[in-house]
């Protein structure tokens, strides 16, 4: 019987052999084809996401994939807000059984404008329709804003988890909106919230949607520092630029802007 290990050394021997040749194009290509474990597509449209070769995960703020997703690509469902909750079990079932990995919460349950849950309902929601997966998928907490008012951003998550205590979250996710030129706050923000989660036993941040505001150039130099910045992070678990499109990191069907391709060539 051959042991694990012995196939993980001759495998990584038969790379190293093939690589040896052509060590210098290996590498660069190598670099340009590596997929980051916490680098993810937020979409709408499942057909653009090819262009973001490299990412392991995608979601689009919806229980179902809406399209086809390119292989290797995790595809992650979320429960949006109360307007889907009559669908979610057959949706959440069908997504596990084709391969997610984690269950994504409440969109923003913190803004009027989108779930709009207070922390107590969304608590009690979360128990119905979330923490029954927890067997079966990581669960992924509600996704507050950045906002720094009373009862919203990471304040609504303080109250949401102090009445989840039981909710078997492992992942927190927060969204963040600010200025290009924020890159501090940007990081104090995300501290802020490992922190919260570190102390209701949470293991991983997610930043599933954040965006800098200001011209390409500077969303490309806000980019090039925040990405090795998130993936040095070992509190951060993954993240997703706002958001896979043609006007933000596409500008067509298979073209990257200037700020999709910072966003794929820093990994
Ligand atoms: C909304 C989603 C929408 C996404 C991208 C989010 O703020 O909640 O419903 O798909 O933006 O447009």
């Amino acid at each position: 019987m051959v042991s694990f290990s012995a196939l993980f050394v001759s495998g990584l021997m038969a790379t190293v052999a093939l690589a040896a040749p052509h060590q210098a194009h290996q590498h660069l290509h190598a670099k340009r084809n590596a997929t980051s474990a916490k680098k993810g597509a937020a979409y709408n449209e499942a057909s653009l996401v090819a262009a973001l070769t490299g990412v392991s995960w995608a979601y689009n703020w919806n229980m179902e994939p809406d399209g086809t997703l390119p292989p290797g690509v995790e595809y992650v469902p979320m429960l949006w807000g109360p307007k889907m909750y009559s669908g979610w079990s057959a949706a959440a079932d069908s997504a596990l059984s084709s391969g997610s990995k984690y269950l994504l919460g409440f969109n923003e349950p913190d803004v009027a404008s989108q779930a709009n849950m207070s922390p107590s309902q969304a608590a009690s929601d979360y128990k119905q329709y979330m923490t029954p997966y927890a067997g079966n998928a990581t669960l992924v907490s509600p996704a507050v804003s950045n906002s720094g008012s009373a009862g919203q951003g990471l304040d609504w998550m303080k109250s949401f988890l102090s009445e989840c205590t039981d909710c078997q979250i492992s992942a927190l996710a927060v969204h963040w909106y600010a200025d290009a030129s924020l890159t501090d706050y940007f990081k104090q923000f995300v501290n802020q919230a490992i922190e919260l989660a570190n102390q209701n036993n949470i293991q991983e941040v997610w930043i599933t949607e954040f965006q800098a505001t200001g011209d390409d150039a500077s969303q490309v130099q806000f980019l090039t520092e925040i990405l090795p910045w998130l993936d040095s992070q070992a509190g951060v678990g993954r993240y997703s630029y706002f958001m896979c499109s043609n006007s933000v990191l596409l500008t067509a069907a298979n073209v990257l802007s200037q700020i999709g391709q910072a966003y794929m060539s820093l990994f």
